[in-house]
């Protein structure tokens, strides 16, 4: 099952250096093994979102360069988990998660396993207002590198209409993460 088993070891290092221009915008991840089980992904910055991934298998996070942090949605509440340089983090399944990271040059690892067939990833967006489910997409994620892309267009491609909170009514900004962020932080209890 496993062609790497005898292959030779990775410089990591090397590896960074050679991928730097992959690990940034407009790309920022890359896998390092592409077809292996165990997905070991290295994420870098600036990237921000505002969907919220639901993973069904674990998800191991080391911040080895920046900082960085992680916006989480539980049952309609939002709480932060910072993730600065140094940091290592293994989140618990269906911890829904939406990693931030605004600086330039940061660098994240990220080690998770290939989803067994049956078992569904989720896409989600909600109401920065109120905390509201707006969409939902799940799915059989494959490639970690190539199935987000058209997820988000999805959900970029609905009208507002189709994006309006039916928690309080306010309208999700879609592609536009500043407004969305904004709304978040105005909310947020001091
Ligand atoms: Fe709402």
């Amino acid at each position: 099952m496993n062609k790497h088993h005898f292959s030779a070891p990775l410089n990591f290092n090397r590896w960074i250096e050679e991928n730097a221009h992959l690990l940034k915008p407009p790309v920022g991840n890359q896998q390092i093994w592409k077809d292996a089980d165990t997905m070991v992904t290295v994420v870098g910055g600036p990237n921000q979102r505002t969907d919220f991934h639901d993973d069904p298998v674990e998800e191991f996070f080391y911040q080895f360069k920046g900082n960085a942090y992680l916006n989480i949605w539980d049952r309609g509440r939002y709480e932060r988990i910072d993730l600065r340089e140094g940091d290592m983090y293994l989140m618990a399944p269906h911890v829904l998660h939406s990693p931030q990271r605004p600086e330039p040059g940061s660098l994240c690892l990220v080690v998770e396993h290939v989803r067994p067939a049956g078992l569904f990833d989720a896409f989600q967006w909600s109401c920065a207002h109120c905390g509201s489910v707006v969409k939902r997409y799940e799915m059989q994620l494959r490639s970690i590198v190539n199935d987000l892309q058209p997820v988000y267009e999805q959900f970029y491609a609905t009208s507002e209409e189709e994006r309006r909170c039916t928690g309080c009514g306010e309208i999700h900004p879609g592609r536009d993460w500043k407004t969305w962020h904004q709304t978040l932080e105005a909310v947020k209890p001091s």
